[in-house]
């Protein structure tokens, strides 16, 4: 299988939705750390970039009202087609790089596991920062240079080679002139060891896609190996939440 991110999402959407399904808190938890991380307030404009099918918009949108619709950007239309077709959510199928290079200016931003798909971070930054109206704000969340998560030893080796640093963010954050701050949100995960097991076989991570179907089952072999006592896995899920001010 020839790894594309643009087939990845294509063919993940119908199941995306149903990987979380199980895990209203775990959405509920990062949506009101979204809110207060952005300062979200009612008028606000808000932009989902990369937003997928839209899990935290509608997160952030049963928490709080918006007077304008959020604006959720993806290239995959199969994914923002899951977003609720109603008024309180703008979809609009387009690459991160050039919706931050066009006309628009915008209160907040949320990039939400995402970054690691853009190959020029800067010239995606640098377009975000013009987009932004004096006072907004960009919220980065992506994951740390290493993860506790229980997958086979060969994904979480390419993980670390491929996950970008968010040290390497930090300093083009800056160089662009946003005054950036680091916080990390942990989540204490514990996951039914077979809807795991599913998730993995799904791909549900882009990562998995690197692995050709004969890797990805020698893995989860190592892994019910690995996991064959646990009914349930438990983990820590962290997040870096990166915060650049335009002030
Ligand atoms: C891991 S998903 C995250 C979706 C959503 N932010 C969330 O947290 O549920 C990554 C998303 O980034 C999108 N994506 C990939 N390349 C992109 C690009 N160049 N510009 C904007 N979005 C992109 C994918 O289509 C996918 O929906």
């Amino acid at each position: 299988m020839k790894y594309s991110i643009q087939n990845h999402y294509q063919n993940l959407a119908n199941k995306y939705d149903d990987f979380w399904s199980s895990s209203p808190d775990f959405i509920r938890f990062l949506g009101q750390n979204i809110i207060s991380s952005l300062q979200l307030v009612p008028r606000d404009i808000l932009v989902d970039l990369g937003c997928g099918t839209g899990i935290f918009s509608k997160a952030i949108l049963s928490q709080l009202s918006l007077d304008n619709p959020i604006i959720c950007v993806d290239p995959s239309d199969k994914m923002l087609a899951k977003v609720p077709n109603n008024d309180q959510y703008k979809p609009l199928v387009k690459d991160a790089v050039e919706f931050a290079h066009e006309s628009g200016q915008y209160d907040k931003i949320l990039i939400k596991e995402m970054i690691h798909h853009i190959e020029d971070k800067e010239k995606l930054l640098e377009g975000l920062f013009q987009r932004l109206n004096l006072g907004g704000i960009l919220l980065l969340i992506l994951l740390p240079p290493t993860i506790e998560y229980p997958l086979f030893t060969e994904a979480l080796k390419t993980y670390e080679a491929v996950q970008p640093n968010y040290n390497d963010l930090v300093a083009i954050f800056e160089k662009i002139g946003f005054k950036t701050t680091v916080n990390f949100v942990d989540y204490p995960v514990s996951i039914a060891k077979e809807k795991y097991f599913e998730m993995v076989e799904n791909r549900y991570m882009s990562l998995l896609s690197r692995f050709d179907d004969q890797q990805l089952q020698q893995g989860l072999m190592e892994m019910r190996e690995k996991y064959h006592e646990k009914s349930t896995l438990e983990f820590c899920d962290r997040f870096v939440f990166m915060l650049g001010n335009k002030s």
